[in-house]
């Protein structure tokens, strides 16, 4: 931690109302590449998560009567202080998370984006008028903030999928309360940091940090006095959360599980196709809910494209996410690599063979080798399950129905990727694939403007983009009568 230049953006309590509160009991922190522990963070519990939000209750007035202009203001000063701390900001998410710090700079950069994005946006929240069906009427539509949101955000991008859901709350004028990740705390607690500085009135933005998740979870699903809640994590918690909210009806957004395929056909561009591949697969060490999970590759290329891409993997480099150069950094504990290692060992003891790695690595108990997996069908538990992890299976395939067929079935639908140059195809297979997000030629697809989400049991909502607005925004009605003289 002495790396950080700035101090004051190492916090260990809770951000609550715009104060820093400190609680009896405490849990370690670790970098997931070391094992080794960087601080104790403050155990919050039920207690402060309804202190947050009763004070997200009280500052919805003043802030939601702030007109866009003035929040986007004080989100801009947020922005900017981001981008100033960049560097510091990812050292903090490196050594909690794992990530190589220059893909920790991304993160950051990306997360910012967000900010600074739906700020300008939220001067776009446009109504509507509507021809009435009577002379005496008029028909008036007003967009308002749905209220206070809570939410429940992950290790694996432990600022961007904060900054992606405060930031479109913020703009559309509704308060926040969020539950990090307990492996991954401080990264949010540096943003509460800096939305002080900003500027950002107390109990618009709390950070409420604990391990009983469950009787958070509860607080945050089923206090009346939240009108949204919304999630970034796996499929099956996403369903138990959205039961727990069903008892007072709010509204949710889910980005859940994904099992993303990326399809090579036979017309690609193979060079681009490795290189898309690599970056879809790999980033993260494969810890992403839209990394691609599955590659299908047509039988005319599967050759030139395996070796390839073999070769490419080969290269890179893993190690401790602060170490110049590495590409590759640990998962996020020694229980995750169990389970990716199983997937493979399963998978191979079904008929799949290790062309690349294939076992855990020698650089420590969190770091599993980045792996290629060849002879794999679309039923082995690697293609079935999300691997969450730089594992590699390929999957041969005969023609376009085939690939469609084995890319849909399945019961998530977040992200696909394929890589086509037949113009027919391109149409056919984007309008084919089940999936919420499509790279077409293109395997880095996630960014502010444009809207993030799935379809099936990827969840609903959209973050990003003019949608990802209209997710923390009611429509309400006028209706104007009595206008004959
Ligand atoms: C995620 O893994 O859920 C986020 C990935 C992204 O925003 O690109």
């Amino acid at each position: 931690m002495q790396q950080i230049k700035d101090n004051q953006l190492l916090k260990t309590f809770s951000y609550i109302d715009g104060s820093w509160h400190s609680s009896e009991s405490f849990f370690n922190v670790s970098n997931p590449a070391t094992g080794e522990v960087l601080t104790q963070v403050c155990n919050a519990g039920i207690a402060e998560t309804e202190l947050a939000v009763k004070a997200a209750k009280n500052a919805l007035k003043k802030w939601s009567a702030k007109s866009a202009n003035e929040r986007g203001t004080l989100m801009r000063n947020w922005f900017n202080l981001m981008i100033q701390h960049q560097d510091d900001l990812a050292r903090i998410l490196t050594l909690e998370q794992g990530k190589p710090f220059a893909e920790a700079k991304g993160e950051i950069g990306y997360g910012a984006a967000f900010v600074e994005w739906f700020a300008e946006e939220g001067k776009r929240v446009y109504g509507d008028t509507i021809p009435a069906p009577s002379g005496d009427k008029r028909i008036v539509v007003v967009k308002q903030p749905v209220g206070v949101v809570a939410s429940i955000t992950p290790w694996n991008f432990p600022n961007a999928m904060i900054a992606r859901k405060a930031a479109a709350a913020l703009a559309a004028g509704c308060t926040f309360v969020v539950r990090p990740a307990t492996l991954t705390p401080l990264s949010a607690l540096a943003m509460a940091e800096l939305a002080e500085r900003a500027g950002i009135p107390a109990g618009v933005f709390n950070v409420v940090v604990g391990e009983d998740a469950a009787g958070m979870g509860k607080v945050l699903t089923q206090h009346p006095d939240i009108a949204k809640f919304t999630f970034t994590g796996s499929t099956a918690i996403g369903k138990l959360l959205i039961e727990q909210c069903a008892s007072t009806v709010k509204k949710v957004s889910m980005e859940l599980g994904g099992n993303a395929p990326f399809i090579v056909f036979d017309d690609a561009d193979i060079d681009a196709a490795v290189e898309g591949a690599m970056a879809s697969k790999y980033r993260n060490a494969g810890q992403t809910c839209v990394c691609t999970n599955r590659i299908f590759v047509q039988n005319g290329v599967l050759e030139e494209f395996t070796e390839k891409f073999k070769t490419a993997v080969a290269s890179l480099t893993i190690g401790d996410g602060m170490t110049d150069g590495v590409q590759i950094g640990p998962m996020i504990s020694s229980n995750a690599v169990d389970g990716v290692d199983k997937l493979v060992t399963d998978s191979v003891a079904l008929g799949a063979k290790v062309l690349l790695g294939g076992q855990r690595d020698s650089a420590g108990n969190t770091f599993y080798q980045p792996t290629v997996l060849t002879n794999v069908s679309n039923d082995m538990p690697i293609a079935r399950d999300e691997i969450f992890g730089p594992v590699s299976p390929i999957i041969a395939f005969d023609d376009e129905d085939q690939v469609l067929e084995m890319a849909n079935d399945c019961e998530v639908g977040l992200a696909a990727y394929f890589y086509s140059r037949d113009i027919g195809r391109v149409w056919r297979v984007a309008e084919g694939l089940e999936y919420g997000m499509v790279g077409i030629n293109e395997a880095m697809i996630s960014n502010a403007a444009a809207p993030f989400g799935g379809i099936k049991q990827s969840g609903s909502g959209r973050e990003g983009s003019k949608y990802g607005l209209d997710d923390y925004l009611e429509i309400k009605y006028l209706c104007m009568g009595g206008l004959n003289k």
